[in-house]
Formats: C-alpha cells, sequence, structure tokens
C-alpha cells in the first residue's frame, strides 16, 4: 500500500558512529522542506518501546553536522528482537502518528527494522551507520572513513616509538569479524601487514609474515590487527610473535576509532543520504537501506544488506604486500 507520508520518525541505534548526527539533520530538514512533520525517537530502539519521542524542527538538528556520537543517542536494544518489544514499539508510532520510519546503524538496527516492517504496516528505510563498513551494497557506511582516519593517525604516532626504538608493534583496530579498518588503515598508515579474518581461513599470514623474516629489511615495523574473535585481536597475535623470538608491544586503539569529528567525506555522505532516505520513505519505498555504489546512491533490501556478505578486495591485500618490501 502506498503511504501518504505525513509524519517520519528518525532513531540512531546500535553503535555510535561520526556522521549519524549529519544524518539526522538531513533528514529532519529535508522532511520538513517537504512539508512533513519529523519526530525523533531516543535511544534507538529502546526509546521506541518506552515513548521516548520528541517533535523536531529544523533549529532541532543546529550545530551538529560536525560533532561524533549522536545526539538523540543510541542503544542496543535487546528487547526489540522479541514480538512483545516490537508490538509496544508499533503502538508507539501509532500514538505518535508516525508512519514512516528512518534508522540509522549497521546489521542489527536493520535486522530488527526488516521483521518490524514485516510484522506492521510501517514503511522503514535505512541508512548504513557504523565504523565497520561490513554492510552489503554500499561502498561506505557512515563513520568508516572518520575511523580510518583516526587509525592513521594513531598509527602516525606509535610508529615514532616504533622506529626510535627499532621496535616491532601489532595494534588492535575494531571492526567486529570485518577487517575493512585493519587492512585499509594499514595500506594508509604504511603498515608493514595486516591480519584480517577474511584472509587467515585462507592463508595464515602470520606464519607467512615470519617465514619470509618480515624485519629482515626494517628494524621497526607495525602490524595491524583486526579485534576479530577468529583471529584473537592483538594479545593472541603478540604472544605467538614472542613464541618466535620477537619482542612486540601491543597496543589497543579501542573507542577512540567510534568517536570524534566526521571526516568531510561522512559528512556529505550522510547529507546525501538522509536526503535520499526522506525521498525514498515519500515515493513508497520500504524495507531497504539506502547505499552508495560507485558514487551513485542505490536502494538495497534489507535482507541483501544484512544476510549477503561484503566481499573485501583481496587485491588490496597483495597491495599491502608489495608495499611492505
Ligand atoms: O559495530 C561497531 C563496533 O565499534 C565494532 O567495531 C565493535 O566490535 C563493537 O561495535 C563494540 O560494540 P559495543 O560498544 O556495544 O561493545
Amino acid at each position: 500500500m502506498m503511504h501518504k507520508m505525513k509524519c517520519i520518525g528518525v532513531l540512531t541505534s546500535g553503535g555510535d558512529a561520526p556522521g549519524m548526527n549529519a544524518a539526522l539533520r538531513a533528514v529532519t530538514r529535508t522532511a520538513i522542506f517537504n512539508k512533513l512533520q519529523v519526530k525523533a525517537i531516543y535511544r534507538g530502539y529502546k526509546g521506541l518501546i518506552t515513548g521516548e519521542i520528541v517533535s523536531f524542527q529544523t533549529q532541532s538538528v543546529s550545530n551538529i553536522i560536525q560533532q561524533g556520537g549522536t545526539i538523540i543517542k543510541t542503544a542496543r536494544c535487546p528487547e526489540f528482537h522479541t514480538s512483545e518489544g516490537r508490538k509496544k514499539a508499533y503502538e508507539n508510532l501509532l500514538k505518535e502518528g508516525i508512519d514512516g520510519l528512518v534508522v540509522i546503524g549497521g546489521d542489527g538496527t536493520f535486522t530488527g527494522a526488516r521483521y518490524f516492517s514485516q510484522e506492521y504496516d510501517i514503511p522503514v528505510v535505512g541508512i548504513p551507520g557504523t565504523i565497520d563498513n561490513d554492510l552489503y551494497g554500499t561502498d561506505y557506511t557512515l563513520g568508516y572513513d572518520t575511523a580510518l582516519n583516526t587509525i592513521i593517525q594513531a598509527v602516525d604516532k606509535i610508529r615514532d616509538t616504533a622506529s626510535s626504538h627499532d621496535r616491532l608493534f601489532v595494534v588492535e583496530v575494531m571492526g567486529r569479524d570485518a577487517g575493512f579498518l585493519a587492512l585499509y588503515g594499514a595500506i594508509a598508515s604504511g603498515a608493514e601487514a595486516a591480519i584480517i579474518p577474511e584472509i587467515i581461513t585462507e592463508t595464515n599470514q602470520l606464519d607467512e609474515l615470519i617465514q619470509n623474516g618480515f624485519r629482515k629489511t626494517k628494524n621497526s615495523s607495525i602490524v595491524l590487527v583486526s579485534e576479530s574473535d577468529i583471529i584473537g585481536g592483538a594479545m593472541t597475535v603478540a604472544e605467538r610473535l614472542k613464541e618466535k623470538g620477537y619482542d612486540p608491544r601491543v597496543s589497543i586503539l579501542g573507542y577512540i576509532q567510534r568517536g570524534g569529528s566526521p571526516s568531510a567525506l561522512d559528512r556529505i555522505l550522510a547529507s546525501r543520504m538522509g536526503v535520499a532516505a526522506v525521498d525514498a520513505l515519500m515515493d513508497g519505498q520500504r524495507s531497504i537501506m539506502i547505499g552508495i555504489v560507485n558514487n551513485e546512491i542505490t536502494y538495497v533490501p534489507f535482507t541483501k544488506a544484512i544476510k549477503d556478505e561484503k566481499a573485501l578486495d583481496k587485491y588490496l591485500f597483495d597491495v599491502l604486500r608489495l608495499l611492505s618490501i
């Protein structure tokens, strides 16, 4: 059924990511420009269930494009995984007169959104917001570029110590089970290697590096390691290096990667995706994620965005290997 939208709800959910505020601003202003009401739902699905919902005006999103995090808060909400939780959420949408929803988040957010829009007559459009960049159907997710820039700034600093002391550093980065931050971060920071879950099952990268005596030509080295359980993180890698006679230092970058002012790329992406999300709702689209592929906006069914695996360009792994000789 085609909806004549009157009021759009917007929420941010899952891990915060730089650019979420810029997307919230774009959604709010595009909706108001099109004479729609906007209601912000605080704390993600949690606020939808508890009814923490506030009307937004254009000024509600003033001066936030440059802020990291999310001014409407975020949460991971197990209750939304239950049909009782989703029923409460729908009742609140009806009460508030919200007839279309924009959800900004990652795969957990879209999994919830998919069930919700299947069970109830509510169109939902997603904007990918996660530093992990692990969603199928989009070249970039909001926050990924900013997190990458944070990583290279940190690694640049660590390199000063690594080279001054002739040391080997193992630096752990986020990404859950995706190696985008580790691989791209390694290329961009000139690291000697990246240990990522997508490759570890094919080649034992660490053994390969050790066998090749990866410090033969260098006095200091930096290895970026994905936090993934498949690898065991930086501590596991460092233990294995110690067994082989190395004396590595470990640095776990942690939450500094999630915060901070969004990069220009993330702000522009958020602005484009926010406009596209409201347009999509007004066009009668439902259960889709806005993506960007080759700099063009795309519309990806939630089912595909969540279930299909986003391939990491393994050629870049060869680029890293080649440039670290
Ligand atoms: O999805 C973003 C992310 O920062 C992952 O890289 C990380 O594994 C996870 O969130 C941590 O989540 P939380 O802060 O909820 O523990």
